[in-house]
């Protein structure tokens, strides 16, 4: 063979060999993107400030970990959430989380995705089912305990003498249903402080406002000197029709509330709320832990608890600047 025919050959076997290299190398680059994390969230809703923040945590930390979020809004309605998570089975994604609008009725839509061989991740909110197989993990707040810190706010704040007017969160929801508990449970040690009025506010601002109106008619209005909200939005809406009736908040009634979201802290530095007991919403990061451990078959613990603090009017300025939601 000549010089010349095998340096041709000796050329063409390279341009082989680096094409079957490149095209191996984009198969490869392809197969990476196939792999993506496609993960199901079905979202509450936008109801309170609280909310935002946490739909906000968990978008921004999908982005940022390279996940495929498929995230649905159920605009707190419980069939919405349903629908959501058949379309999640149906598009066989790898993990659907969800934060549950109630605790009860989720039973038969679970078993389909246990089927499906999908795992479920509860994130803010529990579910109550028989068959806790049902879903791996569930992270979020103890309401139990968030109930406990406001009763035992309140307490301070009174006295131990109080004729409560409570702001009750969306019904038959975890929260709703938990903080009532440990509220109560610290309530029992306090024979002169009761609840004279209670009704739902759904956890939004316009709904508080509405439902605290509707107390300050009441025949007995003049005895409420505390409130009770089970989160800041319900608790801003009232300020706002205490204000409108004459009422001083914060003051002629002393007020505690849940979650800790910046106008919670803006009002107690006007001197308008009294307590804002701390939910934290910026679960993101902890939930993909979660979600990646859950989607390569690692074991995580059942529960797991957020930290949270509770904060008073002195704290309020210096605390401030700080809050990130
Ligand atoms: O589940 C958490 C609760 O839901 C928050 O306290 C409330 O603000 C939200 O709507």
């Amino acid at each position: 063979m000549k010089i010349s025919s095998v340096y041709r050959t000796s050329i063409a076997l390279l341009a082989f060999t680096t094409a079957c290299v490149f095209t191996q190398l984009q198969a490869l680059a392809a197969d990476t993107g196939q792999k993506k994390l496609v993960v199901g969230f079905s979202q509450v809703g936008a109801e309170s400030g609280w909310r935002t923040a946490n739909t906000e945590s968990i978008k921004s930390e999908a982005q940022k970990r390279g996940i495929d979020l498929r995230f649905s809004d159920a605009q707190q309605k419980q069939e919405n959430q349903i629908k959501a998570i058949r379309s999640f089975i149906a598009q066989g994604v790898d993990v659907i989380a969800f934060s549950p609008v109630v605790e009860t009725g989720f039973e038969p839509v679970l078993q389909e995705a246990k089927k499906a061989g999908i795992p479920v991740v509860l994130s803010d909110r529990a579910v109550k089912v028989s068959d806790p197989s049902l879903y791996v993990t569930f992270l979020g707040s103890d309401f139990v305990e968030e109930g406990r810190r406001a009763a035992n706010a309140l307490a301070k704040l009174t006295g131990g003498k109080a004729n409560i007017a409570e702001l009750v969160g969306t019904v038959g929801s975890a929260p709703a249903i938990d903080r009532k508990k440990g509220f109560e449970e610290v309530l029992a040690k306090y024979p002169d402080m009761k609840i004279i009025m209670s009704q739902s506010g759904d956890f939004t601002r316009a709904k508080g406002k509405e439902v605290m109106e509707a107390f300050l008619k009441a025949p007995n209005a003049k005895e409420i000197n505390a409130l009770f909200a089970h989160n800041d939005d319900m608790a801003l809406g009232a300020i706002q029709a205490m204000e409108e009736a004459g009422i001083k908040p914060g003051q002629d009634i002393k007020i505690v509330s849940i979650d800790g979201v910046r106008g919670a802290f803006e009002a107690m530095k006007d001197g308008k709320l009294n307590v804002t007991v701390e939910c934290n919403p910026l679960l993101g990061p902890q939930l993909f832990d979660l979600v990646e451990k859950v989607a390569n078959k690692e074991e995580v613990p059942k529960r797991v608890v957020s930290q949270e603090g509770v904060y008073d009017e002195a704290q309020a300025a210096a605390e401030l600047p700080k809050r990130q939601y």
